[in-house]
């Protein structure tokens, strides 16, 4: 069936530091944004992309994407779930397959976006993109010792904070976890009604369905759809540009 993309692009990006919403950020001269939406506009499957901008940039949003692809602009909300919600009650009635994406996963690969589309249309109802957890996981206590005195003033968030102590309370099996990025896939009727029962705790689109009771399963996520969060991520994914396979 029809395949619709709802883009939260709303957020304020303070991770990243001093600067516009994370969307409007450039990367090689263009917006995230504009690198999120090529890209789903180069997976065949996608006939609708619903993008929720940041209230006041509703307007400049939709002209700096007319010439990138079809797309309806709607104004995000305070919360990420809100701008999702927002987008879907744009959602035209003869679609059904709805994949939610966030900007901030601005190099996704198309082809990601056609697997998680083809893993719905093959059935499952909610459908995740996940990588394995390369590191160890730890459990640990909230910090126990306030930090000694004459600490200086913390550090960028790159850099080890060492007046923070926290004690570890055990070590998580990781063979067990992922890592979870986007886009996330449902069949609409899923996603609605998992927004319509949405209580605010939760902080992916599959953790609303999952609260409803209804399966997630998981299909091999992408490096390449590293959320770009801290400054960071923002040269890794400059780099990123400039490799052949991405
Ligand atoms: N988002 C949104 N509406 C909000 C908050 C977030 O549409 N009220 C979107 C962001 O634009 C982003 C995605 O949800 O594409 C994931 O959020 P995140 O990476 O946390 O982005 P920001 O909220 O912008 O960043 P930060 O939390 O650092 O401020
Ligand atoms: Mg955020």
């Amino acid at each position: 069936g029809d395949v619709a993309v709802l883009v939260p692009a709303a957020g304020a990006g303070l991770r990243l530091g001093p600067g516009g919403p994370k969307a409007l950020r450039l990367l090689a001269g263009e917006p995230l944004l504009v690198h999120a939406i090529r890209r789903l506009a180069a997976a065949p499957s996608v006939r609708v992309i619903i993008v929720a901008a940041p209230a006041p940039e509703t307007e400049a949003v939709r002209e700096l994407l007319a010439p990138i692809a079809p797309v309806t602009v709607v104004a995000g909300g305070r919360e990420r779930q809100e701008s999702v919600a927002r987008a879907l009650a744009a959602v035209p009635p003869d679609v059904d397959i709805v994949l939610v994406h966030d900007a901030a996963r601005a190099l996704t690969p198309p082809q990601l976006i056609e697997s998680v589309a083809a893993a719905v249309r093959s059935g499952h109802p909610a459908v995740i993109p996940v990588l394995p957890v390369v590191d160890t996981i730890k459990e640990v206590h909230p910090a126990a010792a306030p930090a000694p005195a004459g600490v200086a003033a913390p550090p960028a968030a790159e850099m080890p904070s060492p007046g923070r102590v926290e004690v570890v309370a055990g070590t998580v099996d990781r063979a067990v976890l992922r890592s979870v990025q986007t886009p996330q896939g449902f069949r609409r009727d899923v996603l609605v009604a998992a927004h319509a029962g949405a209580d605010g705790l939760v902080t992916d689109d599959a953790g609303l369905v999952e609260k409803a009771g209804a399966a997630v399963v998981c299909v091999p996520g992408s490096e390449l759809a590293l959320k770009i969060t801290r400054p960071f991520d923002l040269v890794l994914a400059e780099a990123l540009l400039h490799v052949p396979w991405a």
